[in-house]
């Protein structure tokens, strides 16, 4: 099959620089919804139609949609004269053996199911319209029917009152046979009210060439809405993570509540994962069995074992979590962050590209950046592993069942070997050898023949 994606239009009701069909709908290109849909109905040919924004719209699908099995090509369609003239567009790209599907590049959340649908009533001979019920049909290509049968498509602009009452529109989507595709599309005339040449028109040409012209319908109608606006953008998005959210509670995902839970990405659980509200969750994040995410954490790219407890306020982003740990409130555990089992990170810690070993321990106001550390480490309140000396980064190694007080800096490349303890307040520039107390301050001195000032009377 030939599919061709209509991505040319302007979309002036965004009011935004960005071509409408790379805005974002759960963190994800509207275009891009449209490529990964139709490739899973793994076509032969596809051809997205272009020209609002230039270039940075074949560059974006360029970038993002490399597959081997199927190439993806582009027309530009300058300046933009209707449906029907970008389709004129792709004529070159498209294989005569196979029929030709039309999908809108701002219709994010159709289902590849109903579009199998739609393409299994075309067969190889019919022309098939995804239509749909409205209940407030205007704006749209009404389906004018004579004794059942679809005779055409009118705009709403051209329509005659009676033809305004009819209640099934035209969703755009539409399948048929190339070859008199590539006919009905040169006979095309912009003779109507938008001076526009109207892929529509080409249904009351089939009917004349004696083609059958049928239609299937989506299992929902949100399938087919299309976004012009900023407006119909954020419920589009509502709409895409209110199912989610709904397959996931019928998965047994606990949501607190499936209208304040958002994926931006892929999010796969296991058993009795529990997740609280306004939780983000962006790329690839997968929570094993017994997970439990609490209120407000925005987590990307992570693997979080079993019975992980992540706190209120957490920002997470490619780390990978062991069992059992305890997380947060107010944690951030930023890129190559690998913690074990049982490790507990609390409040205000920051960790970045460090390797943590299980049951170890840091649970305040502490950054731990470039740090290999060990089983059973504690890790006082706000220790600073300081790996950078303004130019390069340094490792800080510390091994197994090392205690380090509090307020101690660890001035990298050091290593505390293992068993050794850190005094409060420690400094450390060498390494600490194990086993042993390490402290670099000042000794404490009482002065005995110190007074506290008294006021000189005038
Ligand atoms: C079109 C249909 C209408 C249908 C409606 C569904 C025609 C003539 N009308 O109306 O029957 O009910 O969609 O939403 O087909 N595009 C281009 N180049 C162009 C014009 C449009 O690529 O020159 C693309 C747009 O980017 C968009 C799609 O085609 O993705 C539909 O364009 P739009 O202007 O929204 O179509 P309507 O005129 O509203
Ligand atoms: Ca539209």
């Amino acid at each position: 099959m030939n599919v061709v994606i209509l991505a040319a239009g302007m979309g002036k009701r965004m009011q935004s620089a960005l071509p409408k069909v790379l805005h974002a709908l759960a963190g994800k290109p509207l275009l891009s919804h449209v490529i990964d849909t139709a490739r899973q109905l793994s076509p032969t040919t596809l051809c997205v139609i272009y020209g609002h924004g230039g270039d940075t719209v074949p560059a974006l699908v360029t970038a993002h949609h490399q597959s081997p099995d199927c190439a993806i090509s582009f027309a530009q369609q300058e300046p933009q004269l209707g449906t029907g003239h970008a389709v004129m567009q792709a004529i070159p790209a498209l294989s005569d053996t196979v029929p030709t599907l039309i999908l809108y590049g701002d219709v994010p959340l159709t289902n590849a199911a109903s579009l199998q649908r739609l393409i299994d009533s075309a067969g190889t001979d019919k022309l098939a319209i995804l239509t749909i019920e409205m209940a407030d049909p205007s704006g749209y290509g009404r389906i004018v029917r004579e004794q059942g049968k679809i005779t055409r498509i009118v705009e709403q602009k051209d329509a005659t009152d009676a033809e305004r009452t009819i209640s099934e529109i035209n969703t755009g989507i539409m399948v048929m046979p190339t070859v008199p595709l590539k006919k009905w599309l040169a006979a095309l005339s912009n003779n109507n009210a938008q001076g526009e040449y109207y892929l529509t028109d080409i249904v009351a040409q089939a009917v004349a060439d004696g083609v059958e012209v049928t239609s299937a319908q989506p299992a929902a109608a949100w399938e087919t809405l299309g976004v012009n606006s900023k407006v119909q953008l954020a419920e589009l998005e509502r709409i895409y993570q209110r199912n989610l959210a709904n397959i996931m509670l019928e998965q047994g995902i606990m949501l607190a509540d499936p209208n304040r839970f958002d994926v931006r990405g892929t999010l796969t659980c296991g058993h009795d994962v529990s997740i609280d509200v306004g939780c983000i969750f962006e790329g690839e994040v997968a929570l094993a069995d017994g997970v439990k995410i609490d209120a407000h954490c925005v987590i990307k790219n992570a693997r979080i074992g079993s019975n992980v407890h992540i706190k209120p306020f957490c920002h997470i982003e490619d780390t990978v979590i062991g069992a059992t740990s305890i997380i947060g409130p107010y944690a951030r555990l930023r890129p190559g962050t690998e913690l074990a089992e049982a490790v507990h990170i609390g409040n205000f810690v920051e960790i970045k590209n460090s390797q943590i070993a299980a049951n170890s321990k840091a649970n305040h106001l502490t950054y731990i950046g470039d740090a290999t550390i060990g089983e059973r480490v504690n890790i006082g309140a706000g220790t600073i592993t300081c790996n950078y000396d303004g130019v390069n980064k340094f490792r800080t190694v510390i091994e197994d069942d090392v205690f380090i007080g509090s307020d101690t800096q660890l001035i990298a490349p050091v290593t505390v070997g293992k068993g050794a303890t850190l005094g409060a307040g420690t400094t450390l520039s060498t390494n600490a050898p194990a086993g042993k107390l390490t402290v670099s301050r000042a000794r404490q001195l009482t002065v005995e023949s110190w007074q506290r000032p008294v006021k000189i009377k005038k």
